[in-house]
């Protein structure tokens, strides 16, 4: 039996696509969102099955695109129970130089996507009286960091949106956390030279990269009944490397 229909952004690969198998097979139904069509629409039919899972190619960053796909889940589901904000993008560059346009992207489609998202599954969620946001933000959110100062504002952003959120629809039932992952070794990861990716590793108490599923686990169970007491948090999954 289905525990319910949740939306993933950014599912198509790295830390959605492990969410979105985690979820599986969790036996939540699913619809997965992403720009990318055929490799949503692979995942999608792999992981259709024992509960339902369909692909929603879409733009996070276009309001437009955020209600139509929340309306076709909630109109094939009949209910939703969950929405995972994850899809995320980063456009490096040392601050004194960094143009509007490469701060702008990431402040679109992080923080302004995450936005558009949680405001279309509210009215939903809020008449269910029930709901769970989880939101996928960074310890760089936390931490500010040299060269992505862009990516930083729209992750420390979707912190205080998440609080925001918690605060303003808790008497609703929904609850809304964020969850900050460290260095997880992805294709957004992969072509960071290998000078940094050692440097990362030795700050890394646990002495190794995260993976996807480090992260999918603790989605899951901010989206399970053990978690129902639980909004307005940052869970920092980054073994332990800011401490
Ligand atoms: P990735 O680059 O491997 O995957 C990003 C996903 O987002 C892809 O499915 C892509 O199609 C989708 N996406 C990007 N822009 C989109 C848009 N405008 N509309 C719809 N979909 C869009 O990235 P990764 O590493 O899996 O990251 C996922 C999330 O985790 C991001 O929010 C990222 O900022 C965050 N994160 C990643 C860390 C890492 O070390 N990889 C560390 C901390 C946070």
């Amino acid at each position: 039996m289905s525990r319910g229909a949740v939306i993933v952004t950014g599912a198509s690969r790295g830390i959605g696509e492990a969410i979105a198998r985690e979820l599986a097979g969790a036996g939540y139904d699913l619809a997965l969102v992403a720009r990318s069509v055929e490799p949503l629409a692979a995942l999608a039919a792999e992981l259709d099955g024992e509960t339902t899972c369909l692909a929603c190619p879409g733009d996070i960053a276009d309001w437009e695109d955020a209600q139509r796909i929340v309306g076709e889940v909630h109109e094939r589901f009949g209910a939703l129970h969950g929405l995972v904000n994850n899809a995320g993008v980063t456009r490096d560059g040392l601050f004194v130089r960094m143009s509007p346009e490469n701060w702008q992207v990431p402040i679109d489609v992080n923080l302004n996507g995450t936005f558009y998202f949680t405001r279309a599954v509210s009215p939903i969620m809020m008449r269910q009286r029930n709901g769970r946001i989880v939101n996928i933000t960074s310890v760089i959110g936390l931490t500010g960091n040299a060269g992505q100062a862009n990516y930083a504002a729209s992750k420390a952003g979707i912190i205080a949106l998440t609080k925001s959120v918690a605060k303003e629809l808790g008497g609703r039932g929904v609850t809304s956390n964020a969850v900050a992952p460290g260095f997880i070794a992805t294709d957004m990861t992969a072509d960071l030279p290998e000078k940094v990716r050692a440097g990362m590793l030795s700050q890394i108490p646990l002495k190794r990269f995260g993976e996807g599923k480090d992260v999918a686990g603790v989605v899951k169970f901010l989206l399970s009944p053990e978690a129902a007491y639980i909004t307005g948090q940052t869970l920092v999954v980054d073994g332990g490397m800011i401490g």
